[in-house]
């Protein structure tokens, strides 16, 4: 019975991130062929480089946010080990090119909230970039509880962009936007950058250590050596 508790939240999480993967499909596609400085504050008229760097990272970043968790339900991994291994190369090379793309939109124009949020979306950046490169490192070394345990990381990053939305709906449903503005350096802005997706990591840290040794044959080895 638990054992459907974690795949069928992972598909009402797919699910409910739906609006937001077409949000960021369509600003990305768009973003990409038509000039629109004058509509979002994201594209600028003098940055065409930073402007397909970041709308390349939209249209990746949407469809790894589906694909991530879709690619870790046991039923992908276990009943389809040919699509999992082949889409798992797909997933982690978009995951590399969503950061990458962020980063370098960074670089090239900062972001809207300024040094602080600057700092925790390259964190955030980085740590995508690093989880993804683990999880194909681990499933070629055929470590196959490192792999797992990078993919539950990446699963938390590729679905972290849509949490952050989630904050912000929540917030302001509750609050009426108390403590955040149009420049992204109210209180609650500056938290959010970072409770986006550190918090849970922090978690999924937690759950990777509760599944003990006899789920994770990497600890089961450190155990039997010690
Ligand atoms: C995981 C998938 C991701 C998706 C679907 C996504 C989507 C988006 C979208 C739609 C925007 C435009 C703002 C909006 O309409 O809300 C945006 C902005 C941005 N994203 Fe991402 N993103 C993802 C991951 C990342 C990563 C990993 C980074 C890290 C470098 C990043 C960095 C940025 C930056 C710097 C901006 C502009 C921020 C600003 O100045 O307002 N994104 N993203």
């Amino acid at each position: 019975m638990t054992r459907w508790i974690l795949p069928a939240a992972t598909l009402l999480l797919v699910a409910l991130s739906l609006p937001f993967v077409l949000h960021a499909a369509g600003l990305g596609w768009s973003g990409m062929w038509a000039d629109l400085s004058d509509t979002s504050r994201i594209f600028h008229a003098d940055a065409p480089l930073a402007n397909t760097a970041i709308a390349a990272h939209m249209i990746l970043g949407a469809a790894l946010t589906l694909a991530a968790p879709v690619q870790a339900l046991p039923v992908v991994r276990n009943r389809l080990p040919g699509v999992h291994r082949r889409a798992g190369y797909v997933i982690a090379l978009a995951a590399v090119l969503t950061g990458a793309g962020g980063l370098a939109y960074i670089a090239a124009r900062g972001t809207v909230g300024g040094w602080w949020m600057s700092l925790w979306f390259a964190i955030y950046g980085v740590a995508m970039i690093v989880a993804a490169t683990q999880v194909i490192y681990h499933a070629l070394d055929k470590n196959m509880a490192r792999h797992r345990a990078w993919a539950v990381r990446l699963v938390v990053l590729a679905v972290a962009s849509f949490l952050y939305r989630v904050h912000y709906g929540l917030w302001y449903a509750a609050t009426g936007g108390a403590a955040s503005n149009e420049a992204f350096t109210g209180a609650f802005d500056r938290i959010n950058v970072v409770a986006f997706f550190v918090p849970y990591l922090l978690l999924a840290e937690l759950y990777l250590r509760r599944r003990g040794p006899r789920r994770n044959p990497a600890r089961r080895a450190t155990v039997r050596k010690a």
